[in-house]
């Protein structure tokens, strides 16, 4: 049997072998080398290493996954074994790193050769490097001495009161880049069922995979409620997937724009389409829905879409996935947010992992946040329980990260919580 580092990707141990360069002999099997054995690559513990699945074992991922359902049921799970979980899950696409930031020599953006780009980054990853970047540089100020109160996270989004101003983002493309251990179906239900039990609202993408490109829809409907966005297709099919959704308890319907640089559907040989201002009045028309406009990434964008009527906007480079080079979301987004003035509903996403990056996102100006990367992590290895945990954690951080700055709620949430140039 083989077992490969999962921290760096690179270093793999064959039992046959053995590895003489660190005095383990051929035959030795892993489990007996002993445990202070490091990666000679990275450093990285015994325990991080995992067993290297052949073909016939996917079965028995298969059968993992999820932890089993009566796990989850009958004991408490944590959000450490659902991410060990998905570690398993996801074997070869993403290692589940404690730190996700597009790092070129993390697994993830090996992959980018013509082949799909699985959780990675297009091009060198600057994008999405860059969206981390420009959180990490935010210094948060401790600010202690004042009366003591319990933060309400709770928050409005369009005419929902949710219970924290986080949202999954729309995801979709389980075959082509999340290994396929689990459905387009059930991933889309879990997502948008973990996001609900954790009094939030879940927007799900729209996959190109032949059959499925209604799942986002029909996850919506068996969920009771959710927000599709559909890929800039032409128009008229557009308004087709519009009509669907107004039937199938959708909350708001939109488009990711910036899916005209999906790499998805270019391998697939779906053609996908940048929009004019009047295509998306037509769209916006067509609908008393509130449209979403998603990849908003200038100001001449950003006021487009307020002229074409929209009722949201959502600042994101699609996690580094569409366009490389861009600048960080987390940078641009105060620009944005000054520009719009209040006429629309602003949402960010792109490097968000912990609860003090959302009240980063929040002091910049975003109404709301949206989680991508994180999402897939926990719907893989947790399916809804996973989703809800996550959620969970975030609002730990979010707490902690209220109660040190002084925020009471979310409304307090503002540049007078950063401690650097950005205030
Ligand atoms: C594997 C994967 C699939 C995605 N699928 C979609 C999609 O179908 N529609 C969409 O609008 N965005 C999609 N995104 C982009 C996310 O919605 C989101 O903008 C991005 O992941 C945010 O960055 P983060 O992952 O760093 O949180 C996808 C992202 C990933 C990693």
């Amino acid at each position: 049997m083989k077992f490969i580092c999962t921290t760096c990707n690179i270093y793999v141990y064959d039992e046959d072998k053995g590895d003489l360069n660190i005095n383990v002999k051929p035959g030795t099997s892993f489990n007996d080398i002993p445990d202070y054995f490091r990666c000679p690559i990275c450093n990285a513990k015994k325990k991080l290493f995992k067993k290297i699945l052949k073909e016939n074992d996917k079965k028995t991922r298969q059968k993992n996954m999820y932890i089993s359902k009566n796990k989850i049921k009958d004991e408490k799970v944590t959000y450490h074994q659902i991410r060990n979980n998905a570690r398993e899950q996801l074997q070869g696409i993403c290692a589940v790193n404690r730190v996700c930031d597009g790092n070129p020599d993390r697994f993830c953006m090996g992959q980018s050769y013509g082949s799909n780009i699985g959780l990675g980054g297009v091009g060198k990853g600057l994008s999405f490097t860059e969206n981390i970047k420009s959180l990490d540089k935010i210094k948060l100020k401790t600010r202690l001495i004042s009366k003591h109160f319990e933060p309400d996270f709770s928050t409005n989004f369009l005419d929902y009161k949710i219970s924290v101003p986080v949202m999954t983002s729309s995801l979709s493309g389980v075959r082509i880049c999340m290994g396929g251990s689990i459905s387009e179906i059930d991933f889309a239900v879990a997502v948008l069922q973990g996001a609900k039990n954790a009094g939030s609202i879940g927007w799900i993408g729209n996959t190109c995979d032949e059959g499925q490109e209604l799942t986002g829809i029909k996850a919506v409907k068996k969920i009771g409620y959710g927000i599709p966005i559909f890929k800039p297709q032409k128009n008229n099919r557009l308004f087709e997937l519009i009509k669907m959704a107004e039937k199938s308890d959708s909350l708001a319907v939109g488009v990711d724009i910036d899916g005209v640089g999906s790499t998805n559907w270019e391998l697939n040989k779906k053609p996908v389409f940048r929009k004019s201002f009047k295509e998306l009045i037509e769209l916006v028309d067509s609908t008393d829905l509130p449209f979403i406009v998603k990849g908003i990434m200038c100001i001449d964008d950003a006021l487009l879409a307020v002229d074409a009527g929209v009722r949201v906007i959502d600042v994101s480079n699609h996690g580094g996935r569409a366009l490389d080079s861009t600048r960080g979301v987390a940078e641009l987004l105060p620009e944005i947010v000054k520009a719009v003035n209040k006429k629309v509903v602003v949402t960010a996403g792109g490097g968000v992992r912990t609860g003090f990056d959302v009240m980063k996102m929040l002091a910049l100006g975003a109404d709301a946040v949206l989680v991508g990367r994180d999402i897939i992590r926990s719907a893989i290895g947790g399916g809804s329980e996973g989703v809800r945990l996550f959620f969970e954690y975030l609002k730990g951080d979010l707490r902690r990260g209220m109660i040190q700055t002084s925020c009471n709620n979310i409304k307090e949430i503002n540049k007078n919580i950063f401690d650097n140039q950005l205030k």
